[in-house]
């Protein structure tokens, strides 16, 4: 991505988040390319991983639907112009009130992620005379091999209905009269780049349908949730998540019927890339062991770091091409040790005033950012 000069920093507040929207335009561009014509194939936009209205605009001129996990997302995808029939809703604990603004939204479907509200949603809807769309979210037992705190489709997550009462929980959902069941959904969990976990998922999802199918029950979608990482170390060679590649495995893996749809909800891979946080060097400290780069950032304006031991590539702007190169650990200014970006990470020699750009941080930064410490929320600019 291009990131802005000094020069102009000098005339900004920091930290403030930067958005390339080229690059969020190159990327949707590469993204709707590589899901094709296929008119079964349907992608939405995990709004978690960056809610910016500048971003949802743009995301739903693409086409893409909104992938929604709370009440407050799904108004903020309605806000932002998505198409009702387009928006899912997902989450273990979806409370009465957002139930009935999404029914009442008229929102595609409802990911369903227990027996009880199913109940619930079903209540409502009868009570509301309206019937709602709903799939059942499936704990498919599959390791992703990401961060543990990212993984979501083992026995021991919180998430989806067991596999162990999926026929007992499909039968109650086809009896009910304010539901209407279309498929089933799976999320494995999030920045997955090991793809076999992906091939294993559409394997797991033909064995259920085919075992439905025997039964004589028939899904019309199938959901196969986000999880498409992105690349942290090499933003710059990687600036585009490897779409072409990701849909194909699901194009030649998964036994897809003619009159089903198959659903995609991408966070990260969608806005992950387009955004870098960029921060002022306070002080330079040198330690007895380390040497300290203190920055304006910290674990409130991104606490992927502090939260996964998640590593974002660090450039420092604007440096001359020959300034020597020295090892920091790059900190910010917040009262707990884990309020640490990088360690030893080599960067051309930092002074008070420099600035830093943290890489990729388009996906679950600014939407994570807290008040902790009484820190302002960071700014954010974009790029025209
Ligand atoms: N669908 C469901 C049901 C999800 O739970 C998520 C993400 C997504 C889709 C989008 O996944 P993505 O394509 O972005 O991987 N804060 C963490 C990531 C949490 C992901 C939560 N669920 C991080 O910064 O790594």
């Amino acid at each position: 991505m291009i990131l802005p000069t000094a020069e102009l920093l000098d005339r900004i507040p920091t930290p403030v988040y930067f958005y390339d929207l080229d690059l969020l335009e190159a990327t949707l561009k590469a993204l709707t390319e590589a899901a094709g014509t296929d008119q079964r194939f349907r992608v939405h936009y995990a709004i978690k991983a960056n809610p910016r209205p500048q971003l949802l605009d743009i995301i739903k001129s693409y086409g893409l639907g909104a992938d929604c996990v709370s009440g407050n997302e799904v108004t903020a995808a309605i806000e932002a112009g998505f198409e009702p029939g387009k928006i899912f809703f997902a989450g273990v604990g979806k409370t009465d009130e957002e139930i009935l603004t999404a029914l009442h939204a008229g929102i595609g479907c409802f990911n369903v992620e227990s027996e009880q509200e199913l109940y619930v949603i079903d209540d409502f809807a009868r009570e509301e005379m309206m019937t709602a769309n709903i799939a059942l979210r499936v704990n498919p037992e599959i390791d992703a091999h990401t961060h543990r705190y990212i993984t979501t489709g083992l026995s021991e997550n919180k998430f989806g209905i067991p596999m162990s009462q999926l026929d007992r929980i499909v039968g109650i959902a086809l009896r009910l009269k304010g539901c209407r069941l279309m498929g089933l959904h799976f999320h494995i969990g999030s920045q997955i780049r090991n793809f076999d976990s992906f091939k294993l998922l559409c394997e797991r999802i033909n064995a259920l349908t085919s075992h439905f199918d025997r039964k004589g029950i028939h899904f019309s979608s199938i959901n196969v949730g986000g999880g498409l990482g992105i690349d942290y170390d090499n933003p710059d060679s990687e600036p585009i998540p490897p779409f072409s590649d990701y849909f194909r495995i699901f194009r030649e893996n998964l036994n897809l019927a003619a009159d089903q749809t198959l659903h995609f909800e991408l966070g990260r891979s969608v806005t992950g890339q387009c955004a870098a946080l960029i921060s002022k060097v306070l002080y330079i400290k040198e330690g007895d062991t380390r040497r300290f780069a203190i920055i304006d950032a910290g674990m409130t304006d991104l606490i992927r770091p502090a939260l996964y031991q998640a590593t974002h590539t660090i450039v420092a702007i604007d440096k001359p091409a020959d300034a020597p190169v020295m090892k920091y650990d790059v900190v910010g200014p917040v009262c707990e040790s884990s309020d640490v970006f990088a360690t030893d990470v080599a960067l051309p020699e930092l002074r008070r005033g420099d600035y830093v750009a943290i890489m990729s941080a388009g996906a679950y930064g600014e939407a994570m950012a807290s008040r902790y410490n009484l820190r302002d929320l960071p700014e954010a600019v974009f790029s025209i």
